[in-house]
């Protein structure tokens, strides 16, 4: 009968053409195409339809084919499942419907479904499939599995396969696997392992289907064919930012079970994005079939990646979500997830072309729009003096649009103010008839736009491919290893990070909008003040703020990059304000790590800050030599001081070396301290006072014990700290309490115990120096953040 079936479709489709080429050259011979996990999802959606394509595709061209539908079930149950799956594959429309009717009975009947469950199942396919060849008379040209099942049965699959199912006689063996091929670099390693104890490496095929996707696997092309016009401006003095984008508007119901192990930078970062990433930055390899050369221009670019930290990222949650988890996963209502469904990463390639060079990757569940791409947008050197609508005054882009959004087809698109590109000839077609729509900013007639002459899915793409050999297009291991060197740090520095919640869909709004401040990222939404009457809680675009008031006092509380934000711009504020009324600012500062972050932010985004009138004290020093790492004033230098134009003479650093020694009574350096402030401060009341809390309760160097009322008739004195160094100088309660306005900077989760205590204990500055923090007149604010205040 198979012989039948061939030499009809011989005849059938010797016209149809072969719709690959490829390297692989092919053996002639019967194939089996195993599908395990024929009758799921994935199977269901695009396999058989992909391997109805290659049927077509390729019965003409010397093969045979029988196909297997594999599963747990029994094949009583499964039978009609797989052909009611079956039943749906259709032909493109270069097909005409009776040659179609005809393709897809053969197809059918060349399918069956087969349970494979056991070492024996296995075992009874490769019996049943050397019985075929031989009853046929046919010679095998390999077997191709396809593993369309949890990632967890692969190592087992794979050993069974081995054992028991290779092909024999020469004939190939291809294993196809789907992610997620690992969970961190770890299990990773571990499963690459496994399998390569069962598989070779050239028998593997790991699928990523973004590579499979028409425009993704143009990239490469596009840049060699346009070379000329690239080369000169795929580098850091002409890309102002590469974006590689993946909204969708789904919610992942229905996949919790899966999806809450992975979340959005596993499930789609880690793998699609990055190798859209790849794409985009590789340099040009000589030959881009060179699945070898590809590769190690990829690797060159993941060594060149800069670490990506927890300010390299920003991660939500959609609202819904936790419902859902606890639902699917049988969880109570006070369970919660922190997968996060959003995340924004910002990366950098330290390498010459691209220093500096931000590349945003962006992907989430249930937001606006569906649509993804990848944007080169670059930087303008015009200046339109009048005409502002003019082609060459508009935004440089060149995007790489995988689908959905506002253009619906894939397509790539080059700004007219750019360059006319070239297309890739029998693939690719120039479009010049557009719908009236807009493209990232740009109305689509300001874009030169090619796409593909005939659309195929990705994973028919791929098909094709793994019959072909073409292995370029898979995931090697070394190339998953890297990716998954790159991820995981970042994965395990958010691990107990709170996502950001946001409703879903157009509600989102503003909140989800990315700030890039040099290499940090973080939302952009600012921090949300809390009056004493909005207590009880109020909400900012359905954001929950805890609380409105803390110890009777006012307080600030966000996200601690945008806490930091805040207290800088309140800094600034105050500054001004002094500057005047009073033509002078006098700001004391305290130490320890909390304050790093604000002087990165007064030195980095303050340039108006009046530095000039800005006299800078010390709220408390270590009595070490000012050089030292572990003196306050060095930090303050290193991290604001030598980066603002602020005069020597306005900076005041603790006098803790006098006579070559350190802190000694008799030196008198707290006097002296005291004295030059008496000198320059008016009435000896700072305009602001910036202070942090310690574990203990301490503030400035006032710590547990140390008589704070005592120590109100000085203004500034020596210490002892329980700590390392143990000697200090600090401001005293009295020199704090006379200032303008003094703000407390709590940050992290590790302070969050402390809030909580601070919460509830009454003033007592003995035990809790910092409750003896006062301010006569002036104004006290709490900046908090989330960590710190929910934990
Ligand atoms: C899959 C992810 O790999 O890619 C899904 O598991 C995601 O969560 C999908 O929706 C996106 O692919 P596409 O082709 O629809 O952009």
């Amino acid at each position: 009968m198979f012989v039948t079936v061939f030499l009809l479709l011989v005849a059938l489709c010797s016209q149809m053409g072969n719709g690959d080429g490829g390297e692989g050259a092919q053996r002639p011979g019967h194939v089996s195409v195993i599908i395990v996990g024929g009758t799921g999802d994935l199977a269901k959606k695009y396999l058989w339809q992909g391997f109805f394509e290659l049927y077509i595709n390729r019965v003409s061209g010397g093969n045979t084919f029988s196909f297997y539908g594999g599963g747990l079930s029994p094949a009583e149950k499964a039978t009609p499942v797989l052909f009611e799956i079956l039943k749906a594959v259709s032909c493109s429309k270069d097909v005409s419907p009776e040659r179609c009717a005809l393709l897809k009975e053969q197809f059918l009947r060349l399918s069956q479904y087969r349970q494979l469950k056991t070492q024996e199942d296995y075992q009874d396919l490769a019996k049943h499939i050397k019985k075929q060849l031989q009853e046929e008379g046919m010679t095998e040209a390999g077997r191709l599995f396809y593993l369309s099942v949890p990632a967890f049965t692969y190592a087992d699959i794979a050993e069974k396969i081995n054992s028991s199912c290779r092909s024999a006689n020469g004939a190939w063996l291809k294993v196809v696997l789907e992610k997620p091929f690992g969970h961190d670099f770890r299990s990773a390693q571990v499963l690459a392992s496994q399998l390569g104890s069962s598989l070779k490496d050239e028998e593997m095929y790991r699928i990523d289907h973004y590579l499979g996707k028409q425009v993704v696997s143009n990239i490469l092309p596009f840049r060699i064919k346009n070379r000329k016009f690239l080369d000169p401006i795929w580098n850091k003095h002409h890309i102002e930012r590469v974006e590689v984008v993946l909204k969708e508007t789904l919610d992942v119901k229905g996949r919790i079970p899966f999806y809450d192990q992975y979340g959005v930078i596993r499930d789609v970062m880690q793998n699609h994005l990055t190798e859209v990433m790849m794409m985009l930055t590789i340099k040009l390899p000589m030959n881009v079939s060179s699945r070898e050369e590809v590769l190690q221009n990829k690797l060159q670019i993941f060594s060149s990646l800069l670490p990506l930290g927890k300010n390299q990222a920003v991660i939500g949650q959609y609202r819904a979500y936790k419902t859902e988890v606890q639902q699917e996963l049988n969880k109570t209502k006070d369970h919660v997830s922190l997968t996060p469904t959003f995340a924004a990463v910002l990366a950098h390639i330290d390498e010459a072309r691209y220093e500096g060079v931000p590349i945003l990757l962006i992907s989430g569940k249930m937001l606006d729009e569906r649509v993804g791409y990848a944007r080169v947008l670059f930087k303008s050197d015009i200046f339109c003096l009048q005409n502002h609508n003019s082609v060459h005054c508009k935004p440089k882009q060149i995007v790489f649009y995988f689908g959905h959004g506002s253009l619906k087809d894939p397509a790539i698109l080059v700004s007219k103010n750019l360059f006319k590109p070239a297309v890739t000839e029998n693939e690719w077609k120039e479009v010049t008839e557009h719908p009236d729509v807009s493209v990232l900013g740009l109305p689509i007639s300001d874009y030169y736009v090619q796409t593909p002459i005939e659309q195929r899915e990705a994973y028919a793409q791929l098909i094709s491919h793994i019959f072909a050999g073409r292995k370029n297009n898979f995931i090697s291991t070394e190339n998953l290893l890297a990716s998954w060197a790159l991820w995981t740090p970042l994965l395990s520095s958010l691990a107990s990070s709170f996502p950001r919640i946001y409703p879903g869909g157009a509600d989102n709004g503003g909140l989800l909008d990315i700030l890039l401040k040099g290499k940090d990222i973080s939302y952009n939404s600012r921090a949300v003040i809390i009056s004493p009457d909005q207590m009880g809680g109020s909400s900012t675009n359905g954001f929950q703020v805890m609380q409105g008031k803390f110890r009777s006092a006012d307080m600030v509380s966000a996200w601690a990059e945008e806490l930091v934000e805040r207290l800088a711009a309140d800094i600034q504020e105050a500054a001004e304000a002094a500057v005047r009324e009073e033509g002078v600012f006098h700001l004391a500062l305290s130490g320890g790590s909390t304050p790093l972050a604000l002087f990165h932010r007064l030195s980095q985004h303050h340039f108006s800050f009046p530095w000039r009138r800005t006299h800078v004290w010390m709220v408390d020093e270590r009595c070490v030599p000012l050089t030292e790492l572990e003196s306050n004033f060095r930090s303050l230098h290193d991290h604001l001081l030598q980066h603002v134009r602020i005069p020597y003479y306005n900076i005041h650093p603790m006098p803790v070396q006098l006579n070559q020694r350190l802190c000694v009574e008799e030196d008198g350096g707290a006097l002296m301290y005291e004295r030059e402030l008496g000198k320059s401060v008016n009435d000896t009341s700072f305009h602001f006072v910036m202070l942090g809390v310690g574990y203990d309760g301490h503030t400035a160097s006032l710590f547990p014990g140390g008589k704070a009322n005592e120590l109100n008739e000085s203004l500034v004195v020596l210490t002892e700290s329980p700590v390392k160094p143990h000697q200090r100088m600090s401001l005293t309660f009295g020199a704090i309490n006379r200032a303008r306005r003094v703000a407390f900077l709590v940050m992290g989760k590790g302070k969050h115990e402390l809030i909580t205590q601070l919460s509830r204990v009454k003033d007592n500055p003995d035990k809790w120096p910092i409750t003896a923090v006062k301010p006569v007149k002036g104004r006290l604010v709490w900046y908090i953040d989330y960590d710190a205040l929910i934990g």
